[in-house]
């Protein structure tokens, strides 16, 4: 069979990570969690203050900046910035409140779309995000897009912060999606968008298990094809 790059893209919270990573692990790909990329950006500029408006300054800290992911004893990917495990401090909540406003500058995207695609170029990968089917991976074999209705999304990231012993109030968390699902969307670099070709799958009334199974049958439906076919 062959290998195959699988882009799963949407809105904040539909499930993405969780199908992406799982489908990994079932057709023995590699997993690459792009939002924690821009999660780690945005932890080392807030931590280093950097300036948003000072394109300088943003490129300087850019240079700075060496993300990687390494695999844990129970088998999960963590994310690494400079060396560091921040796996656990890049999801808190001040980080979500930043993250949209440092992966809309193009000097951002650029860096981190280049690494995407060094990452990606041996094949074999899934990759989640909300640019791989349109800007990082256009030639993506399996291109998915989810959504979900907003109370449904924001009660699990209510239960996914509750899981690291951080208590946000729904209202916060609806308030913060909106917000990035708003900023996401309309930026001018890279918009959240879905590809023209990609499977659009709604996670409102689905579990985890049947978001899985139907990646994985598109994924092995892709990779037993003739490779000029979509
Ligand atoms: O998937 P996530 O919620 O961890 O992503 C965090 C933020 O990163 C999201 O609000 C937008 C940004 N992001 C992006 O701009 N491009 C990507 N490929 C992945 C994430």
């Amino acid at each position: 069979m062959r290998k195959i790059i699988v882009a799963i893209d949407g809105y904040s919270a539909c499930g993405k990570s969780t199908t992406a990573k799982e489908t990994a692990r079932i057709l023995g790909f590699r997993y690459i969690d792009t939002g924690a990329m821009y999660r780690a950006v945005t932890l080392y500029f807030l931590e280093h203050h950097v300036s948003l408006t000072n394109p300088r300054e943003v490129q300087k800290a850019l240079d700075q900046i060496k993300i990687g992911f390494r695999v844990n004893k129970e088998g999960r990917s963590e994310t690494y910035l400079n060396g560091l495990n921040v796996e656990r401090e890049i999801r808190e909540m001040r980080i979500s409140e930043n993250v949209s406003q440092v992966s809309a500058l193009p000097a951002v995207r650029h860096a981190m779309v280049d690494q995407q695609r060094r990452m990606g170029k041996e094949r074999g990968v899934v990759m989640d995000g909300r640019d791989i089917g349109t800007v990082v991976f256009p030639d993506a074999e399996l291109k998915v897009f989810m959504g979900a209705d907003m109370l449904v999304r924001a009660f699990r990231r209510q239960k996914e912060l509750l899981s690291r012993d951080e208590m946000v109030d729904i209202d916060t968390i609806i308030e913060n999606l909106r917000k990035r699902d708003e900023i996401d969307s309309t930026r001018k670099e890279s918009p959240l968008r879905k590809a023209g070709d990609a499977v659009e799958l709604d996670t409102t009334h689905i579990t985890i298990d049947e978001q899985v199974d139907e990646v994985v049958r598109l994924a092995l439906a892709r990779m037993t094809r003739q490779p000029n076919r979509r």
